[in-house]
C-alpha cells in the first residue's frame, strides 16, 4: 500500500492506496486561515504539520496497518506557500505566507519598473507577481525578523524535513519561487541575490520521483519516495504524460495545466511556463493557467458572508433559479492570477436588485468557477494555435454536476470526470509507486479511467451573451486597490 498525503490550501488530507491505485480509506481535517490585514492570508506551519501528520494515521488506523504495511510515501502540496524555521529546533520562525497573500506586490512592481520581469521571466518561465514565493521569502527576512540562517522551504519541503530531517524540494515546487532556473535545474545565484535569499537557506533541488529519505513516524522505516506540486501531480494522476494532454483542478483555486512536453517555449497570452515532473533523465514541461480563487469563493459564501452550511448546498440552490438574472460574482478575493495578473482587483459582485436572494450569489459563485475556466482555455488555445477538444476535470467542485454541466455548456466542449477525483493526491502516489518498482510509467497511464462525461448543452448564443456580461463584471474589479 502506498500513503499519499495531499497537504492543500484549507486541509490536510491522507490517502491509503493499494496496488491497484484504487483508494482503500482516507482521513481529512482543515485547519486555520489567517487573514491579519486586507490582502494577507497566513498558516501556522506547526498546525500544518500536526493536522497533517494525525490525518495520515487516521487513514492508517482505518486502513488496519501502520507504517509496516507501507511500501511508500507520496507527498502533493499547496505550492508557493512560504515556511521559514529553525533547523536546529524544527520549529517555524514566522506564519506560512500563503500562496493568496498579496503582500509583496509592490515589490513585484519597484522589480519590474527596474526592467528585470524578462531576467525572472526567461530563467524561471514565471511572471513577477506576489503569487511566488521568492518576494515572500525576502519579505520574511527582511520585514518580518527571520534570520539570515534560517531554513526556507515550501510545503513539501516542511513536510519532508518534519518526515526525515532532510531538507529538499522537488523540481516541481522549486519551479514556483522565482529564484529556480528550470532550464538549468539549479537555483539561480542571481535571482537570489537579487531577492536577497542565501542559496544556502534554500531546498536541495531533487527529481519527482525517487527515494528521499525514510520516516519512522508511522512504525518501521518508510521511504518518502515522491514530492510533487500539487497541480503537477493532478497532471500527472491524469494520465497526460504526452505532450498536449491536459486538465483543470477545482480546488482552492482552479489550475488548468497542460503537458508541454520535454522542450517548453515561453508564451505570451498571461501563461507561465512550469516544470511538470522529472523522472530519471527526463524533465517535462507544462503550460498553466492560475486561477487564484474558485473553491476558495464557496468556502467564502459559508465562512465569510455564512449564507450557506456546506459547499454542496450550492449545487441545488443554483440549479432553483432558471437564469443568473444578471447577478455576476467576480472573486478576487486575493486579487486575480491569469491571464490578468492583477493583484489590485478585488471581488465585486454586480446586477443585484430587490428581488436577489443567496441563491442568486451562490449560483454566481459557480459560474465564475466556469467563465474563469473559459478565460485560461481561451488563453492557451491561442496561445497554442489549438483548440482543446474535451477538458479533463478533477478536484473536489467536480462533483457539484450544476457546476460541471455549465462548465461544459459554457465553454462548449465536454468536460470529462476520471474514476478518481482526487488526482492530485493519486499523481503523488504514482510517483512515489514509481520510484519504488509498484508501477511503471505505462501502468500509471493505463490506471486511468473515465466515469462520467457532460455535454454542451447551451446554444453558442446564450454562451457568448453570459461570457460578455462575465467580461464586464470582471472589468469592475479590476485595479480597485490603488497602489
Ligand atoms: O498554486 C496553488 C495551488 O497549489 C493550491 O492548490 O489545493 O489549495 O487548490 P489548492
Amino acid at each position: 500500500m502506498i500513503l499519499g498525503i495531499d497537504q492543500g490550501t484549507t486541509g490536510s488530507r491522507a490517502f491509503i492506496f493499494d496496488e491497484q491505485g484504487k483508494v482503500v480509506t482516507s482521513a481529512y481535517s482543515e485547519f486555520e486561515q489567517f487573514f491579519p490585514r486586507p490582502g494577507r492570508v497566513e498558516h501556522d506551519a506547526a498546525e500544518i504539520w500536526d493536522v497533517t501528520r494525525k490525518v495520515c494515521h487516521e487513514a492508517l488506523q482505518d486502513a488496519g496497518i501502520d507504517g509496516s504495511g507501507l511500501t511508500a510515501i507520496g507527498i502533493t502540496n499547496q505550492r508557493e506557500t512560504a515556511v521559514a524555521w529553525d533547523g536546529k529546533t524544527g520549529e517555524p520562525l514566522h506564519r506560512a505566507i500563503v500562496w493568496q497573500d498579496r503582500r509583496t506586490a509592490g515589490r513585484c512592481d519597484r522589480l519590474k519598473a527596474e526592467g528585470l520581469e524578462a531576467m525572472f521571466r526567461a530563467r524561471t518561465g514565471l511572471v513577477l507577481d506576489a503569487y511566488f514565493s521568492g518576494t515572500k521569502y525576502e519579505w520574511m527576512l527582511k520585514e518580518g525578523g527571520v534570520p539570515q540562517d534560517a531554513l526556507f522551504g515550501t510545503i513539501d519541503a516542511w513536510l519532508l524535513f518534519k518526515l526525515t530531517g532532510r531538507h529538499a524540494t522537488d523540481y516541481s515546487n522549486a519551479s514556483r519561487t522565482l529564484l529556480f532556473n528550470i532550464r538549468e535545474l539549479a537555483w539561480d545565484a542571481e535571482l537570489c541575490e537579487t531577492l536577497g535569499v542565501p542559496i544556502g537557506s534554500l531546498p536541495e533541488p531533487v527529481r519527482n520521483a525517487e527515494v528521499l529519505g525514510e520516516t519512522e513516524e508511522f512504525g518501521g522505516k518508510v521511504p518518502v519516495a515522491a514530492m510533487v506540486g500539487d497541480q503537477q501531480g493532478a497532471l500527472y494522476g491524469q494520465a497526460c504524460q504526452e505532450p498536449g494532454l491536459g486538465k483543470n483542478t477545482y480546488g482552492t483555486g482552479n489550475f488548468l495545466l497542460q503537458n508541454a512536453g520535454e522542450g517548453s517555449p515561453l508564451l505570451e497570452q498571461g501563461l507561465i511556463t512550469t516544470i511538470a515532473w522529472g523522472i530519471g533523465d527526463r524533465v517535462d514541461y507544462a503550460l498553466e493557467s492560475s486561477m487564484f480563487v474558485t473553491g476558495a469563493g464557496i468556502q467564502w459564501l459559508r465562512d465569510g458572508l455564512q449564507i450557506i452550511e456546506a459547499a454542496s448546498e450550492t449545487e441545488e440552490l443554483a440549479g432553483s433559479l432558471e437564469t443568473n438574472d444578471g447577478v455576476y460574482f467576480v472573486p478576487a478575493l486575493t486579487g486575480l492570477g491569469s491571464p490578468h495578473w492583477d493583484p489590485y482587483a478585488r471581488g465585486t459582485i454586480v446586477g443585484l436588485t430587490r428581488g436577489s436572494t443567496r441563491a442568486h450569489i451562490a449560483r454566481a459563485a459557480l459560474e465564475a468557477i466556469a467563465y474563469q475556466t473559459v478565460d485560461a482555455v481561451r488563453a492557451q488555445n491561442t496561445a497554442l494555435g489549438v483548440r482543446l477538444k474535451e477538458l479533463r476535470a478533477d478536484g473536489g467542485a467536480t462533483a457539484n454536476a450544476w457546476l460541471m454541466q455549465f462548465q461544459s455548456d459554457v465553454l462548449g466542449v465536454p468536460v470529462v470526470i476520471p474514476e478518481i477525483a482526487d488526482t492530485t493526491v493519486l499523481g503523488a502516489a504514482y510517483l512515489a509507486g514509481v520510484a519504488t518498482g509498484t508501477w511503471t510509467e505505462e501502468d500509471v497511464k493505463g490506471l486511468w479511467a473515465e466515469s462520467r462525461r457532460y455535454e454542451p448543452r447551451m446554444s453558442d448564443d446564450q454562451a457568448q451573451s453570459l461570457l460578455a456580461d462575465w467580461r464586464r463584471a470582471l472589468q469592475r474589479s479590476g485595479r480597485w486597490v490603488i497602489p
